[in-house]
Parts: structure tokens; C-alpha cells; sequence
């Protein structure tokens, strides 16, 4: 990183607070800076609160306490309208099993997105066909989602999260139910595509060979991080 380097996400004294009983602190008082065009992996044991903070950062789950900037937008404090409209342009989230609907197609996955941001059919098509060439899996665009297998299924997420050109990408656990040619497939394409776009990634991973590519790890453990 040098000097110019640029905060993109900042977020602090995060807590995340289940209340119980028993009350459940998941995640605390968290301050940490993300730094645009870095990539970023997470690591931690189950239940450190990983996936919570991801959600939290993709505006999909809320915070008890605390801050969380955007490219100085302070999504804690959205409206509902605004920040459904922030996740799909700003945001591209790899869920761990997929979250893609399974009757539709693999290129029907791909462009609801875009529609939804911009009703242009022929475009959407266009831009998702692209993608899905890229990630590799140009022979079952057509195919939906459940007759495809798992890696090709995650291949189709990466290229819907990616449909809106987001400046963040958050993936959890991208790689963590498929074997290891295809967990190492996976991450070179979501590298390649990530830096071509400029994009900032954050992943979380358990695979060391995938957390030693990124330009930092952290690691969580009981709703902190250990920089
Ligand atoms: N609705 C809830 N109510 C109470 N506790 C919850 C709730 N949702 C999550 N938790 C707790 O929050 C903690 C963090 O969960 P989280 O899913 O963030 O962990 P994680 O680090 O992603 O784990 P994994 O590696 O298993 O995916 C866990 O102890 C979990 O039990
Ligand atoms: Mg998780």
C-alpha cells in the first residue's frame, strides 16, 4: 500500500449484541479501516462473528452500536429504499451456498440485478453473458441453477455479484464446500476480476493458500479483531 492509499470502508466501535436471554456479544467494539483497491481475508474460528460482519458491511444485518462509513456514506443511517439501492450498485456479496434462485437460469441469475438497477434487457444480457464467458461456464448459461454443480453454481454467483461493476466484494467462505482444483479456480477468478475492475475484496476463509494472496489477513476471535 502506498501513501495515497484511500479509505473506503470505515467502520467504528461496532457491537453486535443478541438479546438473549442469554445475551450474545457477537461482535465488539470494532474499529477497522478497509483501504479502496485492497483485498482483504478474514479468518477465525466458527462462530468468531465473521459472517456477521460481513453482513453488516453489505448492509444486509444492522449494528447494535456503533459506526460504519461507506466512501463517507453513513450506512447505518439509511433508509430502507436507500440502501437496497446502495447494496445492488455499491455491493457484490458471495454468499457461502450460493443464494441463487434455483428455477431460473444460470444468465436470468446474472441480469435481475442489472435489471433491477437499470431496466435495459439487451444490455443485461450482453453484460451477463460476458461474465458468465469469463468465469468459464459459457456451455450452461441456459441451464438453471440446480442442474449446474457446485462450482459452477458459485461461478455464477461471482458473475452476479459482479454484474453492477460494485466497488466492494464481500465473500464468505467463496470456496469452502468445494474441493480443492475448484476452490483454486474460483479464487483466481475472483482475483483476476476484482483487480482488472479495481474493485476492494474482502473474503472470508479457513484456506491459508487463499488467505497468503491477499495484502492482509485478520483474524477474528470472540467478536474482535487481532490485527
Ligand atoms: N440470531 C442470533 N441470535 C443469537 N446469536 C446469534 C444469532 N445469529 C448468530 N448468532 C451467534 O453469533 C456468533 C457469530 O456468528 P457468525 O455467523 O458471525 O460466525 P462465523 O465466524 O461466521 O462462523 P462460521 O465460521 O461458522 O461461519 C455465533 O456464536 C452465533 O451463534
Ligand atoms: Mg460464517
Amino acid at each position: 500500500m502506498n501513501e495515497n492509499k484511500k479509505i473506503i470502508i470505515d467502520i467504528k466501535k461496532l457491537d453486535k449484541t443478541y438479546k438473549g436471554p442469554p445475551t450474545v456479544r457477537v461482535l465488539n467494539a470494532i474499529n477497522l479501516s478497509i483501504y479502496k483497491n485492497e483485498i482483504v481475508s478474514i479468518m477465525g474460528e466458527s462462530g468468531s462473528g465473521k459472517t456477521t460482519l460481513l453482513n453488516i458491511i453489505g448492509g444486509i444485518d444492522d449494528a447494535t452500536n456503533g459506526s460504519i462509513d461507506i466512501r463517507d456514506k453513513k450506512i447505518h443511517k439509511m433508509k430502507e429504499t436507500e440502501l437496497a439501492i446502495f447494496r445492488n450498485t455499491m455491493i457484490g456479496y458471495i454468499f457461502q451456498f450460493h443464494n441463487l434462485l434455483n428455477e431460473f437460469t444460470a444468465l436470468e441469475n446474472v441480469m435481475i440485478p442489472f435489471l433491477i438497477n437499470k431496466y435495459d434487457k439487451k444490455l443485461a444480457k450482453e453484460k451477463s453473458t460476458y461474465l458468465l464467458e469469463r468465469v468459464g461456464i459459457a456451455d450452461r448459461i441456459n441451464h438453471k441453477i440446480g442442474e449446474l454443480s457446485g462450482g459452477e453454481a458459485q461461478r455464477v454467483a461471482i458473475a452476479r455479484a459482479l454484474i453492477n461493476e460494485p466497488e466492494i466484494i464481500l465473500a464468505d467462505e467463496p470456496t469452502g464446500n468445494l474441493d480443492k482444483k475448484n476452490a483454486v479456480l474460483i479464487q483466481e477468478i475472483l482475483w483476476t476480476l476484482t483487480k482488472e475492475r479495481n474493485a476492494t475484496l474482502i473474503i472470508v476463509t479457513h484456506s491459508h493458500s487463499i488467505a497468503e494472496y491477499a495484502n492482509r489477513t485478520l483474524r477474528m476471535e470472540s467478536g474482535n479483531i487481532l490485527q
